[in-house]
């Protein structure tokens, strides 16, 4: 039975403009994301421009990728950028010893990144290796990427072709320096953060910002101790500035796997992917005590379902598939940074394909569209629109104690109180409004009525993601079987919108004021 839940409108209330970079990615060097997901034999027999697949940039380059980082996660911090430049086949092999002992050729570098990141209009996101590298090394990339004058680095980055700098503009210093990249304390890396900082250089016409490792989740000490110990008490506020960006990472984790689960199961996933706004909130009231003019952005550069790895799959790979649950909580965590515009400036989600909760999956010559792929696309029209405050009058869904708890104590919000059945976002750009939203419940399709406080909504257009059983995912056999359905025009009555959203799905409503 269907029940009725109200979203208004608060046009009046500005939250902020969504940035683009809120819909960011992640590739690294893992499993079979970058050999075979973007790069293949240049000579071999999958269709490519340098490399570059061209299926895989025919379904991205629509996407408009706003940013893309890069070459990890935990790879990052063991990668030697000068490995990954200069003639391809004289590249050194190299072990990838955090997943899988895989072969590394390096035949993916540098200049392949930029060439995909130019064949798919995306912004380079650059991890630095602060775990295992030098500052030197750190200073030499950017030099070798950046600097337009005359010096060595720059003259080498022209002889492998590359005559204009490529002007990378966001430089990561280490990646979960927590763990993987070092097993820092936070006051330990935010010395090291300090020492690093200090040689990712601007260049001229090529302006950096530094982004510092943030936290795993609610580690709310890694946040208090990392700021604390960058302006060391009261001696060097100061040197607050030296910090433009602060990443934290956030993965909802999984229940049951990635394609087979109950409907407690499927609740679980998604209540945990609510919980990423206690995250955004928590980190963000402890950066405003040492920020108070919030000059620091905070990003989410990794977020995401992890699932247990598909069968027949290599342990050290991380290939999940994605189903329409991991689409529910893409949209209701992409509604959450909607409604945190103000402070979030980049979230990328982890990753780009054939790893964790991909957009994409890839096998041989066969590129598919998962149904993570369809909410970003689904989402487009908030990007660069004026994020507007939306009051969701809905019942909570009834979740497990063991929901509640994981929730709310073992690694995620303090103040997590349940998983609404129906929860959203509103933007507005000139006089046209868009609202998401998604149906949380698995079994119950509910009405929806949207209204606009101070406004009459007219016809508006709606665009459902939705299908028939809560498992179903695309395959290379059955590629469409979650895709969006066809725009539909529904009118108002008295300026208010009703529409039922089947189970588990997702909708879209564009409008004009
Ligand atoms: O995305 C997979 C891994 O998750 C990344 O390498 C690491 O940063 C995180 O732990």
């Amino acid at each position: 039975m269907s029940s009725i839940h109200r979203l208004l409108v608060l046009p009046e209330e500005p939250i902020g403009t969504i940035n683009p970079m809120l819909h960011g990615h992640f590739a690294e060097h893992l499993g079979e994301l970058v050999y075979p997901g973007i790069y293949v034999d240049p000579k071999g027999s999958i269709p490519n421009t340098a490399g570059i697949r061209h299926d895989v940039v025919e379904a991205l380059k629509p996407l408009g990728v706003p940013v893309l980082r890069w070459p990890g996660g935990c790879f990052a911090d063991t990668y030697h950028w000068r490995d990954g430049i200069g003639p391809v086949d004289s590249r050194p092999m190299k072990v990838n010893t955090h997943w899988g002992m895989a072969e590394e050729p390096n035949h993916f570098g540098t200049h392949e990144f930029m060439e995909f990141c130019t064949q798919i209009g995306a912004e380079p996101y650059f991890a630095g290796n602060l775990g295992s590298g030098t500052p030197g090394e750190m200073r030499g990339w950017v030099e070798y990427c950046n600097f337009s004058g005359n010096s060595t680095l720059a003259d080498e980055r022209r002889s492998h072709g590359a005559a204009e700098p490529f002007r990378v503009k966001y430089w990561g210093v280490g990646n979960e320096n927590w763990g993987c990249g070092g097993n820092m304390s936070p006051s330990v890396y935010a010395a090291e953060y300090l020492r690093y900082q200090t040689f990712v250089n601007s260049y001229p016409g090529a302006p950096v910002e530094r982004i510092a490792c943030g936290p795993n989740g609610n580690d709310w000490n890694w946040t208090e101790k990392f700021f604390e110990g960058i302006v060391e008490s009261k001696n060097a506020p100061w040197r607050i500035n030296q910090v433009q960006g602060f990443a934290a990472h956030y993965y909802a984790g999984t229940a049951g796997t990635a394609t087979q689960y109950t409907e407690v199961e499927w609740l679980h996933l998604l209540a945990r992917g609510s919980a990423i706004e206690g995250i955004i909130t928590g980190h963000r009231s402890i950066m405003d005590r040492y920020d108070p003019e919030r000059k620091i952005k905070l990003l989410l550069d990794e977020w995401g379902t992890w699932h247990p790895v598909e069968q027949g799959k290599p342990g050290g790979g991380l290939y999940q598939q994605s189903t329409i649950r991991d689409a529910c909580l893409a949209a209701l965590t992409l509604d959450i940074f909607n409604n945190h515009a103000d402070k979030l400036f980049m979230a990328n989600i982890a990753q780009l394909i054939n790893v964790l909760q991909s957009l994409l999956l890839v096998e041989e010559d066969k590129c598919i569209k998962t149904p993570t792929f369809h909410v970003f696309d689904l989402y487009q029209p908030h990007k660069g629109a004026q994020a507007v405050r939306m009051v969701h009058a809905s019942e909570l869904l009834s979740l497990s104690d063991e929901t509640v708890s994981s929730c709310r104590t073992n690694f995620l919000d303090r103040n997590f109180r349940g998983l609404q059945a129906v929860q959203g976002s509103a933007s507005l750009r000139d006089k046209t409004i868009c609202v998401t939203a998604v149906n949380s419940s698995p079994s119950e399709a509910v009405e929806i009525e949207v209204s606009v406080r101070g406004a009459k909504l007219g016809d508006v257009e709606t665009v459902l993601l939705t299908t028939s059983d809560i498992h179903d995912h695309n395959t290379f056999d059955v590629p469409d079987k979650v895709k969006l359905g066809h725009a539909q025009r529904v009118s108002s009555k008295d300026g208010v919108i009703r529409v039922t959203l089947p189970p588990a799905s997702v909708i879209r409503l564009v409008g004009s004021l």
